[in-house]
């Protein structure tokens, strides 16, 4: 049975993810570790949209995580033919200050998990030659952002790694696709202990989720969400990497300056 393998389904981004592609008449399997968030969609996508909604509770973080995924796919006699690879989180403060294991436990979500499962999910859509993988990363990928450093670097390593995928499968029938959200109204900030930037543009997850979906139909290897976004990612591109590293970090500072008061 064809299923579309959505990380990080228990809210936000990934949670709308699951309610479009219901609506298009996907069957799911649903990833995170709230699990009675995850019932609870299951059983109103079901509901709503006459869709088989699976769930399987999981921190893809741990050690192994990505196999016992991939293994219980399979048992369940799941073929994967879209993946979502969603689920993150992120950090806020000076690198120095920041918790170290709490970093390294992003880069094992944000960048580990989705290579893992990348990896292991890709396989099988080229043996049939067709397949989609939709790895969220950010606008924060595309410049560093000083306060938020390992994040930043994550999602770059998403984009770079995306868009390098999308040339290497385009011809397999295999779509790649990094979607770069800016700020969005989800739980990301709540969750991340993380203050919300005080900035114009900010979206919902439904016009996130409908970006992707429209990019994703033109075989696009990446979709920046907003045109305000799109707009601040090409600017930066005519000034010097250092003048945009000293600008958002100058940003950066006043900011936690007022929210210390
Ligand atoms: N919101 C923004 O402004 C924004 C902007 C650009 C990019 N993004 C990216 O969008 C993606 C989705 O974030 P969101 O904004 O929708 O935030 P969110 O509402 O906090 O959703 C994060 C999702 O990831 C799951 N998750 C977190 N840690 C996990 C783990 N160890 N194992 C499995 N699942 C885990 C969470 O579920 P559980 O807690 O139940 O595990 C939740 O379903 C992230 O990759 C984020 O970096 C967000």
């Amino acid at each position: 049975m064809t299923t579309t393998l959505i990380t990080g389904a228990s809210s936000g981004i990934g949670e709308e993810f699951a309610r479009q592609l219901a609506a298009r008449g996907d069957d799911l399997l649903l990833i995170a570790r709230s699990e009675d968030r995850l019932i609870a969609l299951c059983n109103e996508l079901g509901r709503a949209s006459g869709v088989k909604c699976q769930h399987f509770a999981l921190d893809l973080s741990g050690e192994g995580a990505c196999r016992v995924l991939f293994e219980e796919a399979r048992s369940r006699g799941l073929e994967v033919s879209t993946l979502v690879n969603n689920a993150g989180f992120g950090s806020m403060g000076e690198f120095a200050s920041l918790d170290l294991s709490r970093e390294l436990n992003m880069i094992e979500l944000n960048v580990g998990a989705l290579v893992e499962l990348t990896h292991l999910f890709l396989a099988g859509m080229r043996e049939r030659g067709e397949g989609a993988i939709i790895n969220v990363a950010s606008t924060a990928a595309f410049q560093p952002v000083p306060f938020m450093a390992t994040y930043a670097a994550t999602k770059a390593f998403v984009l770079s790694f995306s868009e390098a995928l999308w040339e290497e499968n385009r011809e397999r029938g295999v779509k790649i696709l990094a979607l770069c959200p800016g700020v969005t109204e989800t739980n990301f900030f709540a969750a991340g202990e993380m203050q919300k930037p005080p900035m114009r543009g900010v979206q919902t997850p439904r016009e996130v989720v409908g970006a992707a979906l429209g990019a994703l139909e033109q075989n696009r290897s990446h979709v920046i969400s907003g045109w305000l976004n799109y707009a601040q990612t090409q600017a930066q591109r005519l000034v010097s990497r250092s003048f945009v590293a000293r600008f958002i970090g100058k940003t950066m500072r006043k900011q936690r300056s007022e929210v210390r008061g």
